[in-house]
This record gives C-alpha cells, structure tokens and sequence, in this order.
C-alpha cells in the first residue's frame, strides 16, 4: 500500500476486539518512533507499552474510560520528561561522538549553543518537551497504519491519575498523549466505515508562488 492509502484506511478506532498485535509488528511500530525527529535530537521523552491487562484495566477505571483502552493489544503511553538537566545534555552529546566522532572542538562548541536550553522557564520548558512528544505520536499513528494495525491517538485522560498509576514522576517523566494499538471491531465501533471529516484544500494550504 502507498503511503496515502495507508493515511485513508486508518482513522481514529473507537472499538478494538482484545486481539494480539504480533510481536515483530510491535517492534517495527516501535522502530518508527524512535526514528521520528525531535528537536535538536534529544528524544525528551519516553514511551511505555503497556501489555499487562491489569495495568490497561486500571487505567481505564481509573484514568481513562474509552474502549480502545481495554480493547486494544498493547496500550503506547507518550510520556515527556519535566525537566532537562545538564546531564541529559552530556548523555547526548556521548551518543553523538560515539556515533560521528565529530572532533573535541565541534562537540565543545554544540554542546555550548544546546545550553540555552536549560535557561528557559519552567513553563515553556514543559510546553516545548510535551510539543516532542506530538511528533513521535504522528509517526507511529502513520507505522500503525502501514502495518494494518488500528489505532486511536487519546488526549482525554487524567493525567494526574495515569502519572500515578504508572509512577511516572519518580521518573521525572508526565504523560502527554496516549496510543492503544489493535484491531478494530465494527460492532464496538460507530466511527468504522464513516467519510473522512477534512477541510477543502484550498482552505488548508496556502500556494505561494
Ligand atoms: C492530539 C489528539 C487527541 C485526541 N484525543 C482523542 C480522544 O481522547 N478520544 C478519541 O476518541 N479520539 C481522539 N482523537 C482523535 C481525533 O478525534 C481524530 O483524529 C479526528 O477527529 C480526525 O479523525 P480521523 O483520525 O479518524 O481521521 C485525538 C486526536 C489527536 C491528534
């Protein structure tokens, strides 16, 4: 399938039927996202894959009570780390020239010009490691679909309650965006088969020559 086709079959699953993704196709999904961009590279952020039913059923209680929660494979949690410290900068910068090796000068001076990030506040710092978070979320809704794999991207849960069940803040880390991978069911799910709700070109791109 080409790449539009892919973007046509998928849409947002609102009823998943419990059946298993397989493991290899996980992995590719996986894949993916960590090969989506982030700004400067540094990746802010973490994805837990949520397998255990307990946990999915917990979530669902207690977090967020849409089916795909429950119905799907495996449950993505997009979580973007609170805070960036010195210390993540160096851990980049070691990836950096353990991979390409650019020159003690070269690392010296990147690693001076990625600085100025530590010194925003604490509110655009958080607004800047969610916004990370979207980009990874685009690329595995887009890998899902390329594998046939249904998927729903999931913004109405409560954070406070998901970051506690999933002891997200001894790791620095809040969830931002949610992402149940699965199958869909048509009985279970009222947006099966339904148009695409999209704007006219002409009032979404702009052409200018
Ligand atoms: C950031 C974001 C948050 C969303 N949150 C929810 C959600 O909580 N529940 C839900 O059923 N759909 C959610 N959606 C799905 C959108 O409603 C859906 O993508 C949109 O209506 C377009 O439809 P389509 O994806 O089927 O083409 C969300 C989508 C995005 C991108």
């Amino acid at each position: 399938m080409n790449l539009i086709e892919d973007l046509e079959w998928r849409y947002a699953c609102k009823g998943m039927n419990g059946r298993k993704v397989p493991q290899k196709i996980i992995e590719r999904i996986l894949k993916a996202i960590s090969l989506a961009p982030s700004s400067l590279g540094l990746q802010p952020y973490k994805i837990l894959v949520v397998e255990n039913e307990e946990l999915r059923e917990q979530i669902f209680e207690k977090a967020c009570p849409q089916q795909p929660i429950k119905g799907s494979s495996h449950l993505l949690v997009f979580a973007s780390y609170t805070q960036i410290s010195e210390m993540d900068l160096d851990d980049y910068m070691k990836l950096i020239e353990i991979k390409r090796n650019p020159g003690d000068e070269w690392c010296n001076n990147y690693r001076k010009r990625i600085s100025f990030f530590l010194d925003k506040n604490k509110n655009i710092m958080e607004s800047w490691l969610t916004h990370q978070t979207y980009i990874a979320l685009g690329i595995a809704c887009v890998a899902a679909a390329n594998e046939k794999v249904d998927s729903v991207p999931i913004e109405g849960f409560d954070k406070e309650e998901l970051n506690a069940i999933l002891d997200l803040p001894k790791q620095h880390l809040s969830a931002s965006i949610l992402l149940p991978l699965g199958y869909r069911d048509p009985e279970k799910d009222w947006m099966n088969n339904q148009p695409k709700i999209r704007k006219e070109d002409k009032d979404l791109f702009e052409i200018l020559k």
